[in-house]
């Protein structure tokens, strides 16, 4: 049985993982695929590192091109990260007959397609499961699960880092800081946290899978984004209050062949599912026209639950290998991208108001909501210490993103309205 050779880019805390799986799983993946899978070479930045896993100094190299045109490489297991340097590695690997494994969402994001193209054109698998939502196979789910079904709604929890940090304030009442500080120690967070928590990096994650569930290619600047920076303990603490959490969640849903996706922080009740995933833990919701709910959890990120994604991905390459069907994968986006204008979409929204206590200011809030259509579900009122004011919080009916854009504008120019102080959308 010849052994099948893989060139791994990264040794961190992915590329770790890979290393720990392959070797120790030995056994049992060699009987899976018929052949033994051998990590022949690594590439890293820096071969005098310490490294917190042992491994054959000879097979280090800082050079990527060691790899990617090693004659004997047959899969290229890509755990680096990075956009620039990295698609050139990836697109001369496929362009040298060189299969290609990889966790990077950022470059599946935004060159998806023009590496899956270039995969095709050579006969290569490019294969991703990693990429969204670490150790769960929603990929895999989707592509394959789902064939049958047409898929209307995928909502997800979908960066680790920011379930993180907001489970933590919400059950321990942590800073946002020690939090997120906590993350990258933990090695969930990207090398520039930003990413996660202003959104990015679910946003990223939400078009690789609304590409795959509405069958059209959905383009990260499709997709509305708004992080966690601006969530406030006091926002947590009045949703708990009302029976709903704060989660970061990646929306994506269809309409007839309309589709929006959104990343947002959002208020879910409490009874639903999705609200009760806590910490590093992610979970998919997917709604299809036939089967109707499901729900997919598990670890987000890290180690080992990545590196579990990354090695299935190995197994189905090198299975292909054995039956020669490499590269043959039906095309995944087939279908015109229609998207949703603001006046097509529509969710629950929620509102925290700061306004003046005098008579016939609920009036003159509740009349500018009338005034676009908006009608509401529920108005709470009451006192803060810095009288004359009051605090509104306030729960609509479905409106549509229109509508609540024009009612926004229209508060700014009250003089009854002080502040503003949150806007969620609603789900559950
Ligand atoms: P990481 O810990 O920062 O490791 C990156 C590795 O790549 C390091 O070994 C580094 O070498 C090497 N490297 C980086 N740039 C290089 C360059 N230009 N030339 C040579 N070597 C280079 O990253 P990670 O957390 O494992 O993440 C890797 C990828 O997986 C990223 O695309 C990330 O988005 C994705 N991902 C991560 C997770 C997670 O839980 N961490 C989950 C899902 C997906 P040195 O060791 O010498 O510095
Ligand atoms: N930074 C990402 C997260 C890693 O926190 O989910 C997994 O993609």
């Amino acid at each position: 049985m010849k052994p099948v050779k893989v060139g791994l880019l990264g040794l961190g805390t992915v590329g770790t993982g890979v290393v720990r799986i392959v070797e120790g799983h030995q056994e049992d993946l060699a009987s899976q695929v018929g052949s033994p899978i051998v990590i022949e070479k690594v590439l890293v930045q820096d071969k005098s590192k310490a490294r917190n896993i042992s491994i054959d100094p000879d097979k280090l190299t800082e050079d990527a091109w060691d790899i990617i045109r090693h004659p004997d490489i047959d899969v290229i297991v890509e755990v680096m990260g990075g956009i620039g340097l990295t698609k050139e590695y990836i697109l001369e690997a496929l362009s040298l007959g060189k299969h290609v494994v990889t966790a990077n969402k950022d470059l599946m994001a935004l060159h998806g397609p023009e590496i899956l193209a270039k995969a095709q054109e050579n006969r290569c698998d490019v294969l991703y499961e990693a990429s969204v939502a670490g150790g769960i196979p929603i990929i895999r789910t989707l592509v394959e699960g789902f064939s049958s079904d047409r898929i209307n709604k995928i909502m997800g929890i979908v960066n680790g880092t920011t379930n993180f940090i907001l489970t933590k304030m919400s059950q321990e009442g942590a800073s946002y800081l020690d939090v997120l500080k906590e993350a990258q120690e933990l090695g969930y967070a990207e090398s520039d946290p930003t990413s996660d928590v202003e959104g990015l990096d679910a946003a990223r994650k939400m078009t690789i899978l609304a590409t795959i569930g509405f069958r059209a290619n959905v383009a990260l600047e499709d997709v509305s984004v708004q992080g966690i920076s601006s969530v406030s303990k006091e926002d947590i603490l009045y949703a708990k209050r009302l029976g709903y959490e704060v989660k970061l969640l990646g929306i994506a849903e269809r309409q007839d062949d309309l589709i929006s996706v959104s990343v947002q922080p959002t208020m879910v009740k409490q009874t639903h599912p999705i609200a009760s995933v806590n910490g590093v833990f992610n979970a998919v919701y997917v709604y299809g026209e036939a089967v109707g709910e499901t729900m997919f959890y598990g670890a987000g990120a890290g180690e080992l639950p990545t590196a579990t994604s990354i090695v299935s991905d190995l197994v189905a390459v090198v299975k292909n290998l054995k039956l020669g069907v490499n590269g043959k994968q039906a095309s995944l986006a087939y279908k015109e991208k229609k998207l949703k204008t603001d006046e097509q979409i529509s969710s629950k929204y929620f509102l925290l108001l700061k306004v003046a206590d005098r008579a016939g200011v609920l009036a003159r809030i509740t009349q500018v909501f009338a005034d676009f259509e908006v009608s509401l579900e529920s108005v709470l009122q009451q006192p803060t210490p810095s009288n004359p004011e009051v605090e509104i919080i306030v729960i609509t009916h479905d409106a549509n993103k229109a509508a609540m854009q024009k009612v926004l504008a229209m508060f700014e120019s009250l003089d009854v309205v002080h502040e503003v102080k949150s806007v969620y959308r609603v789900e559950g």
